[in-house]
């Protein structure tokens, strides 16, 4: 139903999370998808294994790397940039090398990617980028390097939605709010203060996000562009 059969799909950062789920369902769905990771060589190669998926290893902070592995895989019908890191906490006290590296996964590598993908993606393609609710809501101390990179992310979404237009190409940000994975467990810390900002008190599921990037990758989203899609549980409410 998804029409997403056969489709080359590449998914950046893979391995865990959001971006395994987000391999899963494309792959269930009958999509070559090809996914990169960082440093879980083992989940990678476990999901590749499960799927039929190919796993590339590929930092997306190393900007030639990340740019010739999206060159590589041709002809894309859809790119989804969903590697991320999250670095809170003080920003008196914060490491700015550990900062910096987050604006280089986080806001540099969906640019470049997105960009790259675009020199050859078929018409009708697809981008969409894992923002997050942060980028419109950050309602705690200690968020803001982490929230400044996905508030880059809507402006980059807007700016190359209208670049790529004529193309049929639709550019997206998909806007998690707390999600259950190794960067927000469900059962972290955390989340009762989490919970607390939301109108429906639980996690979302990786595999709900992976079901929206689904739909917009799909044959039906294809008016729905430069746009933020936001699934918090209302977290930004
Ligand atoms: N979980 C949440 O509550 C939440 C909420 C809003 C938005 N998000 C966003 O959703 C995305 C995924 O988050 P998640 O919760 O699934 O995180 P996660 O569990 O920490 O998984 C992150 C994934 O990104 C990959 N990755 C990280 N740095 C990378 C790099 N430099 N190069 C290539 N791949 C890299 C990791 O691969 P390796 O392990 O191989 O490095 C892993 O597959 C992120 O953009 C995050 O900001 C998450």
């Amino acid at each position: 139903m998804d029409d997403l059969n056969g489709k080359n799909v590449l998914v950046l950062g893979g391995s865990r999370g959001i971006g395994a789920a987000i391999v899963r369902r494309f792959s269930a769905a009958g999509a070559a998808v090809s996914f990169t990771y960082a440093g879980s060589q083992g989940a990678a190669d476990a999901l590749a294994a499960e799927t039929g998926a190919s796993a590339i290893q590929t930092d997306s902070a190393d900007r030639a790397a990340l740019i010739a592995t999206v060159a590589g895989q041709g002809a894309l019908d859809a790119l989804i940039i969903n590697a991320g890191t999250l670095v809170m906490g003080d920003p008196l006290q914060l490491d700015a090398d550990a900062v910096d590296h987050m604006i280089d996964v986080n806001v540099r590598a969906p640019y470049h990617a997105a960009v790259e993908a675009a020199r050859r993606m078929n018409d009708g393609g697809r981008i969409i980028v894992i923002g997050s609710v942060n980028g419109d809501r950050m309602p705690f101390a200690g968020g803001a390097a982490y929230a400044l990179t996905k508030s880059a992310v809507q402006g980059m979404v807007r700016g190359l939605a209208r670049d790529f237009g004529d193309r049929g190409i639709t550019v997206n940000s998909i806007q998690p709010g707390p999600t259950d994975s190794d960067m927000n467990p469900a059962d972290g810390p955390m989340a009762p203060m989490m919970h607390g900002f939301m109108a429906i008190k639980r996690h979302v599921k990786a595999e709900e996000i992976a079901e929206l990037a689904a739909y917009l990758a799909g044959p039906n989203a294809g008016m729905i562009t430069g746009s933020m899609q936001t699934i918090d549980g209302g977290f930004g409410a």
